[in-house]
């Protein structure tokens, strides 16, 4: 007997109905947003990853050599694959575009509570504009595609921030290795407060610049009321360049009644080395489990990857932790998968099974019937099982009088009917199905 993989789930039918209500759910919510759908493959060359990933993805890579020799990779996420088909097809594309896919990621993670090495993950993703309304409808959907979920203001929070500012009060502190800070304000959360402030001293970092930092990643709040605070500490065109952006997200986020689900938080830096200004995550409020959400703007790697100039939008959301909350919220579905009908035999029928097979699937329902040459009473047992509406059963005897007969499973009412006339116009017969 073989083990699956660590990190890596199987789905029996019933839970794999489970998800794909649940991902047909937030497609629903997605393409009213107007974003259509896209698919990249699951493998792709080495060096799109080690472009502009990070370290920490390019670790967790499942990377290997192929026949031609060339270094492969599965995909660890999808961003990089959706901007390298952008710069490829932006010839023959319309700007903005607005893409989503739910494709299967794998990362060599430790496996834990919402981490796994072979996950699902929904991207979305606005491509070609550079307007905070962008970034509105980015945030905006994934709250929308939360709530039609299930979900209100008490169970998540979307933490807002934007890496321009952090660039900016580290450059007002004197501070220029930028990059070096972020990582560490990254892993501020999964660190105790002494690590956090001996990383900083280790590249060089004084107290006093330490202090502020701190004061700094503190200052989390209402986001509108945070920005204005913002703007008023800190001057300069760059600075309001960036307030005046984040202050139009911040309105335009509450005429859309969103104001209780979002925060601004500046330690929301995010690990991925791509982004470029706003970046999010989405948290439960009770901070149980590991960010559901992750993304911001990414402005520069259509360029990196030798492209034109494509400013970019978007979010990846995980499956595993999405489930994880709605299990804790009694909202993720129990699906029962079930068939309409189950065509059982007495006898040496198998000629008249196959035309009623033909007939009752032509006009669309949904059809088994006995391969394992059972007894009528494990075949009506196993009918029980598949969950069918009604059960089909022709034997030898009665067709010799031209008769079949049709039980309604759960009431158990019978009728005996022509056969002929059955498989000429099925639906007639079958109203509890229709
Ligand atoms: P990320 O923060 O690496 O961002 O992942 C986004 C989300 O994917 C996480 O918040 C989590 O829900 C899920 N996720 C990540 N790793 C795992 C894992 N090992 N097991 C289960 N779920 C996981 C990105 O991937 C960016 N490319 C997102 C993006 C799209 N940014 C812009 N567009």
């Amino acid at each position: 007997m073989f083990e699956r993989l660590r990190g890596t789930r199987d789905f029996l039918p019933n839970e794999m109905a489970a998800r794909k209500k649940v991902f047909s759910s937030i497609k629903k919510t997605i393409e009213e947003f107007g974003f259509f759908e896209t698919d990249t493959p699951a493998i792709e060359l080495f060096e799109l990853y080690s472009i502009k990933s990070g370290e920490e993805i390019i670790e967790e890579l499942y990377a290997f050599e192929d026949k031609g020799g060339r270094m492969i990779s599965l995909r660890p996420e999808l961003t990089p694959s959706v901007v390298r088909v952008l710069v490829s097809r932006a010839k023959e594309l319309s700007f903005p575009a607005k893409w989503y896919s739910i494709p299967r990621l794998w990362r060599y993670e430790r496996p834990q509570s919402g981490r796994l090495r072979e996950f699902y993950q929904l991207n979305i993703d606005i491509f070609g504009s550079e307007d905070p309304r962008a970034d509105i409808e980015v945030i905006s959907c994934a709250i929308k595609l939360l709530c039609d979920l299930g979900f209100d203001e008490s169970d998540i929070e979307v933490r807002i921030s934007d890496r321009r500012m952090l660039q900016e009060f580290l450059l007002n502190l004197g501070i220029e290795n930028y990059f070096d800070v972020l990582k560490i304000i990254d892993k501020r959360e999964k660190i105790s407060e002494k690590d956090f402030n001996e990383m900083l001293i280790g590249i060089n970092l004084n107290n006093d610049q330490i202090k502020e930092i701190e004061i700094f990643l503190n200052s989390k709040g209402n986001f509108l009321s945070s920005i204005d605070a913002l703007s008023k500490s800190y001057k300069g065109e760059g600075v309001s360049r960036i307030i005046e952006s984040l202050k139009k997200i911040a309105q335009d986020l509450n005429d859309r009644g969103y104001e209780n689900f979002v925060t601004f938080d500046p330690s929301i830096v995010r690990g991925l080395d791509y982004y470029t200004g706003m970046v999010f995550e989405v948290h439960d409020r009770k901070r149980e489990f590991r960010a559901l959400f992750g993304g911001g703007r990414y402005d520069n790697l259509a360029e990196l990857f030798g492209g034109e100039h494509i400013p970019a939008v978007g979010f990846g959301m995980g499956d595993a932790v999405l489930e994880l909350m709605m299990r804790r919220k009694n909202i993720w579905p129990e699906e029962k998968v079930q068939i309409d009908i189950f065509i059982a035999t007495i006898g040496n029928v198998e000629r008249e099974v196959t035309k009623a097979l033909t007939s009752l699937r032509g006009s669309g329902f949904k059809v088994d019937f006995d391969i394992m040459n059972r007894n009528l009473s494990n075949q009506i047992k196993f009918a029980d099982k598949l969950g069918a509406n009604y059960l089909l059963i022709i034997g030898e005897r009665d067709l010799k009088e031209g008769n079949v007969t049709l039980r309604e499973l759960k009431s158990g009412s019978e009728t005996k009917i022509s056969y002929n006339k059955f498989i000429s116009s099925p639906s007639s017969h079958l109203t509890k199905v229709l």
